[in-house]
């Protein structure tokens, strides 16, 4: 009589429910999220899973050498001007490579543009064309890398309008509204990959031990209501009516007509300031100015303003490039600057509301002003 093998008679058991969601050490990945997500949609062929692996693998490989600081021997500037006129730090430009050489094999790209570089980059004819374009800033706030305050990379997807044509810089040109996802990372105290695919906001934290992203901070919300604000007051003498009055108003705080105070705060990094923006409230503006180099605004639209936009929409923010919402202007230009306020959504609408009121209207001084210390001495004298 022949044996059978214990295996094959034993009665096949039921996964154990032993394990619980949130055990430590045991949350959920970004594999895990995007496997779900992709159930989500039968027919999918796993492209924009890939696509999404790609984007964490070139965050992943970002954060390591940002992560090193002065270690990894890249500090510095190139002496080199990118298409923007800014001078390129050595980050930026390892940054970008790293972007390109984690896209240019994957399969899921027809195209990619840059901050950093002046046309649309194509993926080479002898590898395989995928059905996306993506457009990205390789390492945003460059200036405060040195300084050791937090950067980031900033990402939007989008679907190759015609994938018989051959991409060129028109096929970029979709509002933001058109965006499959968006996101960015941060590098900072942790690394933190924030992403939407168009449900949602969720927040995912590198684990360095076990190199895997964590889902961390599932269905990000912006606060509607807040009193912080975020604004390069430098440029002040240059601002348009509208920006002055909303400024005006916070910093006259409880005796000015908003009857309550503000913080204010800048850190020049734009994702460092969605990032604080998605997790406590607050508004940030960039507003166009009459300085000749930020008479459409200062921040690029595809690849700052839209991704940015679409994250703060999704998570129940506002972001508009004054007159309209961010996600409806058509771009004419890869590297078109433009105007952009976003965050809790009732201080953006007062924002709005006051570039309505002060397209044909100037702003008058105000009144409360005359109520400020110095004034009252002088007065006295
Ligand atoms: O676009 C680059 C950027 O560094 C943003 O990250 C940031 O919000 C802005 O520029 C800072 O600009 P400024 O140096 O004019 O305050």
């Amino acid at each position: 009589m022949s044996a059978r093998p214990a295996a094959a008679t034993a009665r096949p058991t039921a996964l154990p429910d032993a394990v619980p969601d949130g055990a430590p050490g045991l949350d959920t990945t970004l594999t895990e999220f995007l496997i779900g997500e992709q159930r989500k949609f039968p027919g999918a062929t796993g492209e924009f899973t890939a696509l999404v692996n790609d984007l964490r693998l070139a965050c992943k490989r970002i954060a390591n050498v940002v992560g090193k600081g002065s270690l990894a021997g890249r500090s510095g500037k190139t002496g080199t001007i990118n298409v923007q006129g800014e001078e390129q730090a050595n980050l930026d430009v390892l940054a970008n490579d790293m972007f390109v050489r984690t896209f240019l094999r994957g399969g899921t790209l027809a195209a990619m543009v840059s901050e950093e570089i002046d046309d649309v980059m194509l993926i080479p004819a002898d590898q395989p064309r995928g059905r996306y374009l993506l457009a990205f800033d390789p390492l945003d706030g460059s200036s405060n890398i040195d300084v050791n305050v937090s950067v980031g990379s900033i990402f939007s997807v989008l679907v190759d309008p015609d994938r018989d044509a051959a991409v060129d810089a028109k096929a970029f040109l979709q509002p933001g509204r058109q965006q499959v996802c968006a996101g960015y990372a941060i590098y900072g105290p942790t690394t933190m990959l924030v992403l939407s695919f168009g449900r949602g906001v969720h927040g995912f934290t590198l684990d360095r031990e076990i190199g895997e992203f964590i889902l961390t901070h599932p269905g990000m919300q912006v606060a509607p209501e807040t009193s912080e604000f975020a604004i390069n007051a430098s440029n002040s003498r240059f601002w348009e009516p509208a920006v002055t009055r909303y400024v005006d108003e916070c910093l006259a705080g409880s005796s000015g007509p908003r009857g309550r105070d503000f913080n204010m705060r800048w850190v020049a990094s734009l994702v460092a300031e969605a990032h604080r923006i998605l997790l406590r409230g607050g508004v940030f503006l960039y507003p166009r100015d009459d300085r000749a180099s930020a008479r459409r605004g200062k921040l690029r639209l595809l690849y700052e303003a839209n991704p940015i936009g679409f994250l703060i929409e999704q998570a129940g923010g506002r972001a508009t490039n004054g007159e309209r919402p961010i996600l409806e202007v058509t771009p004419s230009a890869l590297h078109q600057r433009t105007g952009f306020v976003f965050g809790s959504r009732s201080e953006v609408e007062r924002i709005e509301a006051y570039h309505r009121d002060h397209n044909t209207r100037p702003y008058d001084a105000p009144l409360f002003r005359a109520r400020g210390l110095f004034r009252d001495v002088a007065s006295q004298g």
